[in-house]
């Protein structure tokens, strides 16, 4: 991966980091991914980021 844009403005989390709890999480939602690293929980501006890097890890 060349670059890890920041996904999460309100938690300034990157890709990268949302990638790897997706991984270790075994996150299928976007409600999981909440859950566990808050990411999409704050402002839920990025959920549709969020569901962007859920299909790709999943598919
Ligand atoms: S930008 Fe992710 S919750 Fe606000």
């Amino acid at each position: 991966m060349a670059e890890d844009p920041v996904i999460c403005t309100c938690l300034d989390m990157c890709k990268s980091e949302i990638v790897g709890a997706i991984r270790e999480k075994k996150c299928k939602t976007v409600e999981e991914v909440g859950d566990e690293i808050e990411a999409g929980a704050v402002c839920g501006s990025c959920i549709d980021d969020i569901q962007e890097i859920l299909d790709e890890e999943n598919a």
